[in-house]
């Protein structure tokens, strides 16, 4: 049992594989706990993280990707550091991203956003799934196996991504080189690092060149759309800002998904019984994807900056601390879900898991992953059966090695190879 008050949980490499016993540690001695870093508490607990998701006034966004990483470069003090946070908010990493926003200037960006991504958007976008996810599996439908990450699922969702965006059907391959999703060599376990530089960096260039060319000549096309749409108060928003919504989508729901997709195809494989029953009433995928999104949810960790002295589950946070949110350990709490660490399908309060996060900032991409992964998991079922964890990989059942990412940021396995009986 690893020691909760001196463990390093960033850097702890035991904790990777399996954080979920530290999780339940920390969670069983209170559910807003300090950890070894100073500065920094972590919430453990459903009730405690839903009330954190859902109180901006009190906790700022400014870091919630980088945490601690570097934090404020002052030492706060007092119970209210708002004038402090937006002294320095600048200075933090990826500042000006939608995630990192607070107030105002969230509420904005994020109304852009839902204007780009209308029902009708996302239903043409479901429709060109089914095309990308068969696409994918062509590439390897002969070999009998796969490696779900590298072969499947970063390209997919890369695509899915671009083509919700518009790219010109004609660039996609470049994105797929470029951010390095194309289908490696065989025996080479992960994407082929084909990228000469850093793919934001890539993404950032393509889009000001297709947002520019757009607003000097508008078309009838998606990119169109992106490049006119207004805020609520129908002014028109910075090149900048546009582009940097755009290119934060390919961040922010690449890997996240494809990490879905991956956890979702290992239970599958491990329980073949599931395959039977979900390839028999495919309205039952759904339920699968939302019990995987529960029990193994993408985002490890998500971060608050306390602006203000507050309590949360009875237990004072002080203004300056670095609240760490683990939805993955907010959803096996025991006082919300039954036998939180079993697998089940038949769970009535599934969809109140908090993978997507909550509030303010929850994930809009949330009914995007979730198509995905449903189609996803449709097509292999509908093109494969006996699908199965290769044993040269993982070893044999009962004696199973899985590699996670050694990152406290995302929960994904860093390979799963799959083996199968082609269909047809
Ligand atoms: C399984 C896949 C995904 C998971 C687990 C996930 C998880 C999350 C979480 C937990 C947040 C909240 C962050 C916070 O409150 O600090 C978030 C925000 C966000 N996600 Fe996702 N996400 C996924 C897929 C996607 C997709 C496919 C997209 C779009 C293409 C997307 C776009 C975003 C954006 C733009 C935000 C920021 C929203 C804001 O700050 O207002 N995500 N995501």
């Amino acid at each position: 049992m690893v020691d909760v008050e001196s463990v390093n949980f960033f850097t702890e490499s035991t904790l990777v594989n399996d954080p979920y016993p530290y999780f339940d540690e920390l969670r069983g001695r209170c559910p807003v706990h300090p950890v070894a870093q100073p500065g920094v508490v972590s919430v453990t607990g459903y009730a405690e993280a839903v009330e954190v998701y859902r109180d901006g006034e009190a906790f700022s966004s400014c870091n919630a990707v980088s945490g601690p990483f570097p934090g404020l470069p002052v030492q706060p003090e007092g119970d209210d550091i708002g004038a402090l946070i937006e002294q320095y908010r600048d200075q933090l990493p990826m500042s000006d991203f939608l995630v990192n926003l607070d107030g105002d200037s969230h509420t904005m960006q994020r109304a852009l956003l839902r204007r780009l991504l209308t029902p009708n958007r996302l239903r043409d976008n479901e429709e060109a799934m089914w095309r990308l996810a068969d696409r994918q599996i062509d590439e390897f439908i002969d070999d009998g196996e796969f490696e779900v990450g590298a072969h499947y699922a970063n390209s997919f969702s890369l695509m899915v991504v671009a083509d919700l965006l518009g790219v010109p059907e004609r660039d996609r391959e470049d994105f797929r080189r470029q951010l390095g999703a194309l289908k490696p060599a065989p025996d080479v376990g992960m994407p082929a690092q084909v990228t000469s530089h850093d793919p934001l960096e890539f993404l950032h260039q393509r889009f000001t060149e297709y947002i520019q060319e757009r607003r000097r000549e508008p078309r009838s096309d998606v990119l169109s759309e992106l490049a006119f749409a207004t805020y609520p108060d129908g002014s028109t928003p910075e090149l900048d800002v546009v582009v940097r919504l755009s290119t934060f989508l390919f961040a922010a729901g690449g890997d996240t998904t494809a990490r879905l997709i991956a956890s979702a195809m290992r239970i599958l494989a491990e329980n073949p019984e599931y395959q039977d029953l979900l390839r028999g009433d495919r309205r039952r995928i759904a339920d699968f994807v939302e019990e995987t999104l529960r029990l193994e949810s993408p985002t490890k960790s998500d971060f608050r900056l306390t602006r203000v002295t507050t309590r949360v589950g009875g237990v004072e946070i002080p203004a300056g601390t670095t609240v760490m949110m683990h939805p993955g350990a907010a959803n096996r709490d025991p006082r919300k879900f039954d036998e939180p660490d079993r697998f089940r399908l038949d769970r009535s309060n599934v969809r109140e898991h908090i993978a997507f996060g909550r509030g303010a900032h929850s994930c809009p991409g949330g009914p995007l992953a979730r198509a995905e992964a449903r189609v996803s998991i449709e097509r292999f079922l509908d093109r494969m059966t006996d699908i199965r964890i290769s044993e040269s990989a993982h070893g044999p059942a009962g004696a199973r090695h899985y590699e996670y990412e050694p990152t406290f940021i995302l929960r994904g396995l860093t390979k799963l190879r799959l083996s199968f009986t082609p269909i047809g």
